[in-house]
């Protein structure tokens, strides 16, 4: 793993995504507790991901963190296959579909590199990842050789100009006295490498 991805695996391991905030236990409750303020939170996923019609495909997530997408992919009946870059991430994944009685195939894996054939998927979903990968560019020419024809890319990347965008600046450059660095994956919105709208930059592509 290089420098730069090394600093993103840090980060996600020291706490999956949510986790201090939203997840009080290692008990069912807890999970089911996490997932119902995730959805109050951001009721837009529901539509976005579309779950429901996701039975009987083969599904890629990409970046599971605490597993919540996942478990809705896994109830739906999707042939369902993760990864995450953290260790952390996928115990707590496979900790949640124990809990709930659900079947998905779960390893650790890069998304700038994943360890599956060209066309094996109808449906790869990754929400709020790709943006923290080094190689964005990489990550999202990998989706497309692991979707078959006619397959759906299913992804969601921070905009710049949004509220969770200025709130990243001002906890990570501006509390730090840096107020004037953007980021790399600022830097390629910027030169126009990837697309963006709303707060959410949610992009849906058939391969
Ligand atoms: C902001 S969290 C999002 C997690 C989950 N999708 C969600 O919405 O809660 C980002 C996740 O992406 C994972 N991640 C970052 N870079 C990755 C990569 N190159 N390959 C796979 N997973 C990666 C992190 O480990 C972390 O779990």
């Amino acid at each position: 793993m290089d420098a730069a991805k090394q600093k993103v695996h840090e980060f996600w391991d020291e706490a999956s995504c949510g986790e201090h905030l939203y997840l009080s236990g290692s008990e069912k409750a807890s999970y089911i507790e996490q997932r119902r303020i995730r959805y109050e939170l951001e009721p837009y996923i529901m539509e976005f991901a579309g779950f429901k019609t996701a039975r009987d495909l083969d599904v890629l997530e990409i970046g599971v963190g605490l597993g919540a997408d996942h478990q809705c992919f896994a109830e739906a009946g999707a042939r369902l296959q993760g990864i995450d870059l953290t260790q952390r991430a996928i115990n707590y994944t496979k900790k949640r579909l124990e809990l709930f009685d659900l079947r998905s195939n779960l390893q650790i894996g890069d998304a700038e590199d994943l360890a599956f054939g060209d066309r094996e998927f109808d449906v790869v979903y990754s929400w709020g990842v790709l943006h923290h990968s080094p190689n964005t560019q990489k990550a999202i020419e990998e989706v497309h050789r692991v979707l078959r024809s006619g397959g759906v890319a299913k992804i969601m990347i921070y905009h710049k100009w949004s509220v969770v965008g200025f709130m990243l600046w001002a906890r990570y450059a501006l509390l730090r006295l840096r107020p004037l660095i953007l980021s790399r994956f600022q830097d390629e919105t910027k030169r126009g490498r990837v697309s963006a709208w709303h707060d959410h930059a949610g992009l849906i592509h058939s391969s």
